[in-house]
């Protein structure tokens, strides 16, 4: 029998519903306890991009946990040091260096902190403010929070949050020639906020879920990355979604010919066994703390640890050995032709994304991109029917103005067979119908 809330004592994630027992999972198959099968075509929340179920990368973690609990600020050991270097390898010359956290929320702050304190550090004490875009999601801690335009997610907390300077984040689908799309609004946001007190603008290069696998136009970071320059703003390129191979290629930045001055990385980094993220810095930032105050002043208990630091080793060895970032490039093709079939759907305004990332969006009126009136949840509704007929798909609202706006994502592991896609594409149909 499947426990709920209350005769449960796990207080869940949804106290009004009941959640099915998980037994195995193996690549893009989760079963539960009654035998039953799904499809996972979202790697839950875009996380397991190597699949599941890898009894070998198992292995390396039962491995490191004999060591049980080395902490960050007295020890140093094999796993944290083999994962910088296996990430180093794939890394650019000028982003080599890698702090490692917990979670993505964990890491997004620590990389605003890091910001903060290079400033400080140069003498610059005004800089401190962060630009991020609407809509974005860069966590759920309070000041990833309060960066993060998901108005269902910050409306109770209003009081707690902080206040940052915002930018519309680019639009392809409905907005492709604006200044949004262009990257030109950050200058004059920049400008408004005073430029000596910003000390770093936050952007996903290919965003998440927040606004379905959008990419924007290629010519838009080097023009935000121009402006940035021009006003000593560090670019952090928030990667937890979109990084480690996700978009075909193993940072999503690579596609716009750009290099972030901080990079976070989570979800993929960590293939899903054990929560793994990491800031990676430039040469610059490091060496600027370096000389002054000899380190980076954050710590959390589980930084650098064994067993997070395996997660991520063995999954980036996996990587590299199934060569599953090239493989994921070469899915992109077959995975996008196939979805295109989901157009013959009216409700299907748009299908976008790179890599095996890939957002569908919902409308109510496809030649005038009307959003989905947001009293027929749409976006939940059709996820929970996916569900029943086994795929398990990742759904957002909000992304057009704060509240309207439905869509899923689809992230299925790097190693999905053209057959998978296939009854990806063709249960999806059945739960639209
Ligand atoms: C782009 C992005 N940044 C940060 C986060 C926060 O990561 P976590 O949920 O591991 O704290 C997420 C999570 O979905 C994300 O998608």
């Amino acid at each position: 029998m499947t426990p709920s809330y209350p005769k449960s004592k796990v207080f869940y994630r949804r106290l009004d519903k009941e959640f099915r027992r998980v037994v195995s999972a193996e690549g893009a198959t989760i079963v539960d306890e009654s035998g039953r099968r799904y499809l996972d075509a979202s790697g839950g929340a875009m996380v397991a991009n190597v699949g599941h179920g890898l009894e070998e990368l198992a292995e390396v973690l039962a491995e490191a946990a004999r060591l049980g609990f080395v902490s960050g600020a007295q020890f140093t050991h094999r796993y944290v040091e083999e994962l910088a270097q296996e990430l180093a390898e794939v890394l650019p010359e000028s982003l080599q260096h890698s702090y490692f956290l917990a979670s993505g929320s964990e890491a997004v702050e620590a990389a605003v902190k890091m910001a903060r304190q290079y400033w400080v550090e140069k003498g610059r004490e005004r800089k401190w403010k962060v630009i991020s875009r609407v809509p974005s999601y860069h966590g759920n801690t309070l000041t990833a929070l309060s960066l993060s335009s998901r108005e269902h997610y910050r409306k109770i907390y209003g009081p707690l949050l902080n206040e940052f300077p915002s930018i519309p984040a680019p639009d392809t689908y409905r907005h492709p020639d604006s200044d949004a799309s262009s990257g030109e609004v950050l200058e004059a946001a920049i400008q408004e906020s005073d430029p000596e007190t910003v000390a770093a603008f936050i952007a996903e290069p290919v965003i998440g879920s927040s606004a379905g696998a959008m990419v924007p136009r290629s010519d838009y970071y080097e023009r935000t990355q121009e402006i940035c320059r021009r006003h000593d703003v560090l670019y952090i390129a928030d990667e937890v979604l979109c990084g480690m191979g996700r978009t075909g290629r193993w940072f999503a930045f690579e596609h716009f010919g750009v290099v972030p001055d901080i990079l976070v990385l989570g979800k993929g980094l960590n293939g899903g066994l054990a929560p793994l993220s990491a800031v990676v810095a430039k040469l610059e930032i490091v060496e600027a703390l370096a000389r002054t105050s000899g380190y980076f002043n954050h710590a959390q208990t589980y930084s650098h640890t064994p067993v997070i630091c395996a997660a991520g080793l063995a999954t980036i060895r996996y990587l590299k050995r199934e060569r599953l970032v090239e493989r994921c490039d070469s899915m992109e093709k077959p995975f996008f032709e196939r979805l295109q079939e989901l157009r013959s759907f009216e409700v299907v305004g748009d299908i976008r994304g790179k890599g095996l990332l890939a957002g569908v969006e919902f409308v109510a009126d496809r030649t005038t991109k009307e959003p989905m009136p947001r009293a027929d949840r749409f976006a939940e509704r059709f996820t929970s029917r996916a569900f029943d007929n086994g795929l398990i798909v990742w759904p957002n609202i909000g992304h057009v103005d704060g509240t309207r706006g439905d869509l899923v994502m689809l992230a299925p592991p790097f190693s999905v067979t053209p057959e998978e896609i296939s009854e990806i594409v063709e249960r999806f149909g059945q739960a639209l119908e």
